[in-house]
């Protein structure tokens, strides 16, 4: 069942303007629905997915609706966080969408200096599920070192008993499978602070790229630029969910 809002709220909460500058908005006939202008801010507007197909703000189509869940190609160099100082990821968003409510966050993070997969969603109750320990989803890194592999970190990884530094509990078992000599793909389920830069630390090496490649079963495009980002679908979502660890 959707949910009706009135009109002015609605494009409020999606970062319009003010309650009072969406209303002037309306009321000069900016805003059409079914190709006939709403000039009652007041009316009452049934929020569905196709919304932004039906409805247009000066001529351009509606923004997605709350329920937005986007997928990001995370450059190097800017920063998981609403707080921090210097380039944030929702730079790379569009202006308005910064001013939503409510507000799109990351799921997860992502390192300043990782780049690669990023979901993103204004939905609190969706980020938590992804996120959860309970949805055991596995994210697959593409790692860069700075040494030669030893041979053994598939086996150190796998095993479920790999003590990061100043933690007393073992992580999970996790996957390795190198490509090169100083390269390859690992899989965790876990999402503990710098995970995967600590875990080669933990193997006498120092990764100097990251890439995170893949979200449960949901791959990062190739044709997604970095830097780019695009709204994900029922299908795509799914894909999250279908490949725990
Ligand atoms: N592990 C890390 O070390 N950094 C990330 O950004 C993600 C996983």
């Amino acid at each position: 069942m959707s949910k009706s809002i009135r009109l002015d709220r609605l494009l409020s909460n999606l970062g319009y303007g003010s309650r009072r500058e969406v209303q002037d908005l309306i009321e000069a006939g900016y805003v059409v629905l079914d190709g006939e202008a709403v000039i009652d801010s007041d009316e009452k507007i049934a929020v569905t997915p196709d919304l932004p197909a039906r409805m247009t703000v000066e001529d351009e189509p509606l923004d997605p609706p709350p329920g937005l869940v986007l997928m990001l190609n995370k450059p190097e160099g800017v920063t998981c966080s609403h707080k921090e100082q210097g380039p944030l990821v929702y730079s790379l968003l569009p202006e308005r969408w910064r001013a939503r409510n409510p507000a799109i966050s990351t799921v997860g993070r992502l390192d300043k200096e990782t780049s690669g997969l990023l979901l993103l969603t204004d939905d609190g109750a969706l980020l938590h599920r992804i996120i959860s320990p309970k949805s055991n989803i596995a994210k697959r890194y593409d790692v860069t070192l700075d040494r030669p592999l030893r041979g053994d970190e598939a086996k150190v990884f796998a095993a479920g008993t790999l003590m990061l530094e100043g933690e007393d509990k073992p992580l999970l078992p996790a996957t390795f499978e190198a490509v090169s000599e100083k390269r390859g793909f690992v899989t965790i389920t876990e999402g503990r602070y710098h995970q995967v830069r600590r875990m080669f630390a933990a193997v006498g090496n120092h990764v100097i790229a990251l890439r995170r490649d893949r979200i449960g079963g949901l791959a990062l495009p190739d044709d997604l630029a970095s830097g780019d980002y695009r709204v994900i679908g029922e299908a795509e979502l799914k894909l999250v969910f279908s490949y725990p660890g």
